[in-house]
C-alpha cells in the first residue's frame, strides 16, 4: 500500500475529494493526527494554506494529484451527505441500459431511450457504451442541455409548441433534431418558420386520449403532409406511439399488440410515398416485459434506465433493479407510534404515491445505506405521508431498533423520473457529482 509523506496509508484507488467538506475533514484529520508532530504539521498546514487556491482549482477530479497526496483516508460517499441527496448506483444503471439495448439488438430494433428520466450528460455517456446513438427529450430545454454531446439525433417527444420555433432553429444549426407533430396547424407554422433541417414524427393516439392523431383521421394526416411537402426544411420521419395506458394496469400484451398493429398498418400504407418511414413505440412497462415487437423499427422507453416502485408494482422489474435512492437524514423517532420523521418530502421525492387496497399510501420504500450502496431489508418500512419538506416513515420493529437521530436512510422512489427532476443532481457511490439538466447541487 502507498504511504503519504508522514506515513499514513493511502489507498490510491479509492481516494477522492471533490469539495470543501472533504477539505474540512482533512484539516480535522491533520490536527488530531499526533501531537508530537505539531510543529511539523503547523509548517505543513501553512504550506497547505499557501497552496489552497491552486489545489481548489485542481482538485475537481478524483485523480487529482493533490487529493492522492494529502487525503489519508478513503472517504465514503455517505460522508458527503448532510441534506436529502439522490444517490445513483452506476452498476445498476448500466445493467438496465445494457439489458434493454441487448433486447433491442436481438430483435433488430433501434433503441432510442427517452432521456426525461436521467436528464444527464454523464449518464448519456454510459448509454453510448451500449451502442445508443440517439435520445429523446421531453422539452426543448432538455434538448438544448443534451445538444453538443455527440448524439446523432435528439427527438423532442412533446407535441411541438410553435412559440419555440426560433429556439428550434438555433438548436438545429448545431444538432440533428426531430419533433413531434399532432396537427396541421403546427406543421404549417413549422413549414413557414423553419430555417434549418428538422424532421418530424406524427404521433398517433395510442387509445387513451392523451395526445396524438387518430390513425383513421386521413384528412388531418394529409394536411400535415401537404404542409411538409411545401417546405425545404421540414421532413417527415415516421409514426410514433407512446402506449401510456400500460400504466393503468390493463392487459399489457393486448395494448402493445394494438400499438404494434396500428404502426404496422400506417407504415404499410405510407411506405410507397415515404420509403424511409420509421415507426417508434415506447413505454417501459411494455418494453421491459415483452420480447416481440413485431415490425416496429425503434423502441423509445425511458423509465427503465432507473426503474422505480411503480415499475416493480407493474411487474417491469424487481426492487434490486432500481438504480437510484433518495438519502434522507433522520430528524426524529417516535417509537410509541413506530414512526420516523425524515427530512425528505414532496420537493425531494415528488408526490407520486402507491395506494394499496386497504387504503394505505406508500411514497417510497426504505433501504439501508452502506459504503457500497444500499441493501433492501426483509422487513418493509415505507414513507406513509409527506408534506413539502417532511416525510413520515411507518417503520418496522427492526428498523426502529437500529435507527438514531442523525442517521441516514435511503428511499426507493415511486416515480424515479420525477424524483430525479426534483433533486437536479446525483451522487455516485464513489462520491462523484453526476449532472442533471435541472442542475441543482444540494
Ligand atoms: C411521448 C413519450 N414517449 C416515451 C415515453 C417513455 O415512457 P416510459 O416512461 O414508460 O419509459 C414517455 C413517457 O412519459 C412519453 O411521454
Amino acid at each position: 500500500m502507498a504511504k503519504t509523506s508522514w506515513g499514513a496509508p493511502v489507498e490510491l484507488e479509492r481516494m477522492q475529494a471533490t469539495n470543501l467538506i472533504e477539505l474540512a475533514g482533512l484539516c480535522t484529520g491533520i490536527c488530531d493526527f499526533d501531537k508530537s508532530f505539531n510543529r511539523i504539521l503547523g509548517f505543513m498546514l501553512s504550506y497547505f494554506l499557501d497552496l489552497l487556491p491552486l489545489m481548489l482549482r485542481k482538485m475537481k477530479t478524483k485523480d487529482s494529484f493533490y487529493i492522492r497526496l494529502i487525503n489519508p483516508m478513503p472517504m465514503s460517499y455517505l460522508d458527503q451527505i448532510a441534506s436529502p441527496t439522490l444517490v445513483i448506483d452506476e452498476k445498476i444503471t448500466r445493467a438496465n441500459l445494457e439489458k434493454m439495448a441487448n433486447k433491442a439488438i436481438a430483435q433488430g430494433k433501434k433503441l432510442v431511450p427517452h432521456w426525461k428520466t436521467a436528464q444527464s450528460r454523464i449518464i448519456g455517456n454510459w448509454a453510448k457504451d451500449y451502442g445508443i446513438r440517439e435520445v429523446t427529450a421531453s422539452s426543448i430545454s432538455l434538448a438544448e442541455y443534451l445538444c453538443g454531446q455527440g448524439w446523432d439525433c435528439i427527438h423532442i417527444a412533446f407535441p411541438f409548441n410553435i412559440r419555440e420555433i426560433p429556439r428550434l432553429n438555433r438548436l438545429a444549426t448545431k444538432q440533428g433534431i426531430s419533433v413531434q407533430v399532432v396537427n396541421s396547424a403546427t406543421a404549417k407554422a413549422l413549414a413557414e418558420g423553419l430555417t434549418e433541417q428538422v424532421e418530424f414524427f406524427v404521433e398517433l393516439d395510442a387509445g387513451y386520449g392523451r395526445t396524438g392523431i387518430q390513425s383513421t383521421d386521413e384528412a388531418e394526416l394529409e394536411a400535415i403532409f401537404k404542409q411538409a411537402s411545401g417546405s425545404e426544411f421540414l421532413k417527415f420521419k415516421g409514426f410514433y406511439i407512446h402506449p401510456g395506458h400500460t400504466y393503468y394496469g390493463k392487459d399489457m400484451d393486448k395494448i402493445h399488440l394494438e400499438s404494434q398493429e396500428a404502426l404496422a398498418k400506417m407504415k404499410a400504407k405510407y411506405l410507397h410515398r415515404f420509403p424511409k418511414v420509421v415507426t417508434r413505440l415506447g413505454d417501459t412497462p411494455g418494453c421491459a416485459v415483452r420480447e416481440d415487437f413485431g415490425g416496429v423499427d425503434e423502441l423509445g422507453p425511458g423509465n427503465f434506465v432507473f426503474f422505480d416502485l411503480m415499475q416493480v408494482q407493474l411487474g417491469s422489474c424487481t426492487k434490486e433493479d432500481i438504480a437510484v435512492c433518495l438519502a434522507v437524514p433522520v430528524v426524529d423517532i417516535r417509537k410509541d407510534r413506530k414512526e420516523i420523521l425524515i427530512h425528505g418530502g414532496g420537493v425531494h421525492l415528488a408526490k407520486d404515491v402507491l395506494i394499496y387496497e386497504n387504503g394505505s399510501k406508500n411514497f417510497g420504500e426504505i433501504v439501508l445505506l452502506n459504503d457500497k450502496g444500499w441493501t433492501i431489508p426483509s422487513h418493509i418500512s415505507f414513507v406513509k405521508s409527506i408534506s413539502q419538506e417532511h416525510g413520515i416513515i411507518q417503520a418496522s420493529d427492526e428498523l426502529l431498533a437500529s435507527i438514531q437521530v442523525g442517521d441516514l436512510l435511503g428511499i426507493l422512489p415511486v416515480h424515479s423520473c420525477m424524483t430525479a427532476d426534483c433533486m437536479g443532481s446525483y451522487l455516485s457511490l464513489d462520491g462523484q457529482r453526476i449532472d442533471h439538466a435541472e442542475g441543482r447541487i444540494n
